[in-house]
């Protein structure tokens, strides 16, 4: 069995925080290939997350495929996850403790993929690896930490929010696309003429 497979048993009965064990239906470990050049973290599972036990498979996660589907990834090709692994009650945000508790899965499963780039989604996702950074600056940009190559984004989910952050979140998906075609000058990618179509 694979060190991500063994991670993942143990991740699915966690019982370190306890009002999350308390309120989850099912622990949501990640999903997506073993040796995927890219992973996305998001921040924690939202309702439909907790009922399938996989992440982004509500709204954002639509909205995350489609902005995939411009650089031509899939979901199978790379590997999506959070900070945390267990939906916080009525979707609140993560508690510190939380974070904490959930940070060596995360790692574990850092380890074991050995992606080329993390791709962090959101502001949780961007203070757990890049805590000196604000994403209103830095998104769509690579900071290299140790020889890890992490590229911020805001999260999808802002973009039902804010409209207008749907055109700056394809835009960074483009440079990120550019990033792991090694060809980080944006300009040289084939530009393209799709229109996101949600919201
Ligand atoms: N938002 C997240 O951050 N993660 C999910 O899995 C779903 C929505």
């Amino acid at each position: 069995m694979s060190a991500l497979e063994d991670l993942r048993k143990e991740i699915v009965v966690c019982t370190r925080c306890k009002t999350l064990v308390a309120s989850r239906t099912q622990v949501v470990p990640g999903d997506g290939a073993e040796d995927a050049p890219v992973m996305f973290v998001g921040e924690a599972p939202g309702f439909n997350e907790d009922k399938q036990g996989i992440p982004f498979v509500g709204q954002a996660g639509s909205f995350l495929n489609e902005l995939l589907a411009f650089i031509n990834l899939k979901r199978e090709q790379i590997f999506i996850t959070n900070i945390i692994k267990c939906r916080p009650p009525e979707n609140r945000e993560p508690l510190p403790y939380e974070i904490q508790n959930c940070r060596p899965w995360l790692d574990g499963q850092i380890a074991a993929i050995k992606p080329k780039v993390i791709v962090l989604l959101g502001r949780y996702a961007m203070a757990s690896f890049l805590p000196d950074k604000s994403i209103s600056k830095v998104h769509g940009t690579a900071q290299k930490v140790n020889g890890i190559t992490y590229f911020a984004m805001y999260h999808p989910a802002a973009a039902l929010y804010q409209q207008s952050l749907k055109e700056t979140l394809k835009n960074d998906m483009l440079k990120l696309g550019a990033i792991l075609a090694d060809k980080p000058d944006v300009s040289e990618t084939k530009p393209q003429t799709q229109q996101l179509s949600m919201f």
